[in-house]
């Protein structure tokens, strides 16, 4: 089985953005020790259109071989006129309302969301599955998935967009890794308890 890892950067208060899932508040805590941890560790969560510019355009994917992502979290790249935002992974889109995808590398799930994802883990070899967020997906996809890696940054929102969007939902995972970087970011990883 191909493992659903939720990737994901939060506050201290748990939310991976403002009310509007706006993260760029946490932008500030990509320093040099903590881009050349994502870059050993984590290259392939780098947009391809960043990976030139940060010194990683050649880095071969390490742990996953392709993305999901919901329509909210896309559509960020979209504004950007970027329709295959990870073009270094399989990617996938989850929308009932983008109807075509804007390309051929971009597959759209508008049905049966939990299914796709489970024949995707069934397959055969091959990396892991990067459940990119945003809030919404990852509340739908919260049974499915199998590991949290989660980049905490030492800022409170107060109020903003949670890690998922379902109601009381209670579940348990363990600790694996803790990494912890001099900026005050955390990244902790842990696998679901089942
Ligand atoms: N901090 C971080 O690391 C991080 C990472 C990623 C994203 N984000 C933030 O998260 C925000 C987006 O999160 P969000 O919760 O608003 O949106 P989202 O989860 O990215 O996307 C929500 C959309 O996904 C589609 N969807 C959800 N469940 C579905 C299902 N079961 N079947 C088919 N489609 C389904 C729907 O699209 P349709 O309405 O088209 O049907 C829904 O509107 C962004 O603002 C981004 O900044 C933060």
């Amino acid at each position: 089985m191909r493992k659903l890892t939720y990737f994901i950067a939060c506050s201290l208060d748990g939310f991976i953005g403002d009310e509007h899932g706006d993260a760029s508040a946490m932008l500030r805590f990509l320093d040099e020790e903590y881009l050349d941890f994502l870059k050993t560790e984590f290259p392939e969560t780098l947009p391809t259109h960043s990976r030139v510019p940060l010194g990683a355009g050649d880095l071969e994917n390490k742990r996953f071989d392709t993305v999901l992502q919901g329509r909210g979290s896309y559509e960020l790249a979209l504004k950007e006129g970027i329709t295959s935002p990870y073009a270094h992974l399989r990617e996938y889109v989850a929308s009932r309302t983008l109807g075509a995808s804007r390309d051929p590398n971009v597959e759209i799930i508008d049905d049966d969301l939990v299914g796709r994802v489970r024949r995707l883990k069934a397959e055969d070899g091959g990396l892991g599955i990067f459940l990119c967020g945003g809030s919404q997906v990852a509340g739908a996809l919260l049974d499915e998935i199998d590991e949290l890696v989660i980049k905490t940054y030492p800022i409170v929102y107060g109020k903003g967009m949670p890690m998922f969007a379902t109601g009381l939902d209670i579940q348990e995972f363990g600790l694996d890794a803790v990494r912890r970087f001099g900026n005050g970011a955390l990244v902790r990883t842990y696998h679901r308890k089942r």
